[in-house]
């Protein structure tokens, strides 16, 4: 059986819903409070291990990411939202801690804006961690290491370290939070890059197939990448004959945007499954076309429930 094991941070994102928003000192009253939890790789986990279970194909899934105390609420809460499918024994817990990486967002129905304040006092997996990590877990002859372009360093430490220790892992990185100095150095090692809008328009370019065709210079040793661009779709550039398809963002006219929080990591999971149930009978656009169809019907729903079965038809 193939195995995925995502390595990124997971938070837990409180949502209070305010009339107007708050001037300094106003006492106000939240018309409704929303936890839900959110994080790069446990977003496309919650999503793969829908589509595995409505495919019926097989496929192990594993987390690894920084969490509280064990017993705490905030970690039973974590654990809860993935599912019991996702396997955290890789996961590592601050036992000194209760808190986990959090977001507490003020949104205004006003004006419609998110106004944010992060807390995170959960200290970030070191290189050791990793390395202890992998050596209690079993690796299987086809075997996926995804990380969230993170904390650089320790990043491409674990990356450098697969390559020595487990020569047959495939490793893929996303590139997405934009000014973060060393993440090209990240992609340069892996085997699959994913490049958000938000880092390409950063990194100065205007469009998916610009960032691609660049980039492929700038990482040798890849053998794919792909860039999303939101409403406009998402591509693919295979370097072994430099060929780059795009696909155009699902439109169905009848429905609004309402939630585009994690449609990236929803494209992940797409490709992913793409690569890992059904590398043999899709080719690449269907991957790619099925991947962008997926991330489509999630930004016209809220959260991620219900994408497994909307997708049944596209994954004979
Ligand atoms: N407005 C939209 N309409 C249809 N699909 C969308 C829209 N926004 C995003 N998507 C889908 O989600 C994918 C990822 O979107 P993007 O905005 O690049 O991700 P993120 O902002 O989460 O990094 C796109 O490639 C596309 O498939
Ligand atoms: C390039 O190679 C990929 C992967 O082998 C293949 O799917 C695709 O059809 C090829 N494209 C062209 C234009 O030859
Ligand atoms: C890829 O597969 C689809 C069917 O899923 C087919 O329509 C298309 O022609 C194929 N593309 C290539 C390049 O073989």
């Amino acid at each position: 059986m193939a195995q995925l094991v995502m390595v990124g941070a997971c938070y837990v994102d409180t949502i209070l819903s305010v009339d107007h928003y708050p001037g300094e000192d106003e006492k106000l009253r939240a018309s409704s409070l929303n936890r839900r939890r959110g994080g790069n790789c446990p977003n496309s986990l919650e999503v793969l291990q829908q589509l595995v279970h409505h495919s019926q194909t097989d496929l192990s899934l594993s987390l690894i990411s920084v969490f509280p105390k064990c017993e705490s609420d905030s970690t039973t809460f974590i654990r809860q939202s993935l599912g019991s499918s996702i396997n955290c024994d890789g996961c590592i817990y601050r036992q000194d801690h209760t808190e986990p990486a959090s977001s507490y967002v003020i949104h205004s129905q006003k004006t419609n804006s998110r106004t944010i304040v992060n807390y995170n006092d959960l200290s970030e997996m070191t290189f050791e961690e990793f390395e202890s990590c992998i050596g209690r877990v079993q690796l299987p002859a086809n075997c996926w290491f995804h990380f969230e372009g993170r904390i650089p360093d320790t990043t491409l430490e674990c990356i450098l370290f697969l390559r020595e220790h487990h020569p047959s892992v495939m490793i893929s990185v996303e590139l997405e939070k934009p000014g973060r100095p060393g993440l090209e150095k990240l992609a340069a090692e892996a085997d699959l890059v994913f490049y958000a809008k938000g880092w390409a328009q950063a990194s100065g370019y205007r469009s998916m197939e610009e960032c691609l065709q660049s980039q492929s210079q700038a990482t040798p040793k890849s053998k794919y990448l792909c860039c999303t661009w939101g409403e406009n779709g998402a591509a693919l550039l295979t370097k072994f004959n430099n060929s780059c398809i795009s696909v155009p963002a699902l439109k169905i006219s009848e429905f609004e945007i309402v939630d585009t929080i994690g449609a990236g990591d929803t494209f992940i999971a797409g490709i992913f499954f793409g690569l890992l149930c059904h590398n043999d009978d899709w080719n690449w656009t269907r991957k790619l076309r099925f991947a962008n169809e997926l991330a489509g019907r999630k930004v016209i729903q809220n959260g991620f429930q219900g994408l497994g079965s909307v997708m049944t038809h596209h994954m004979e």
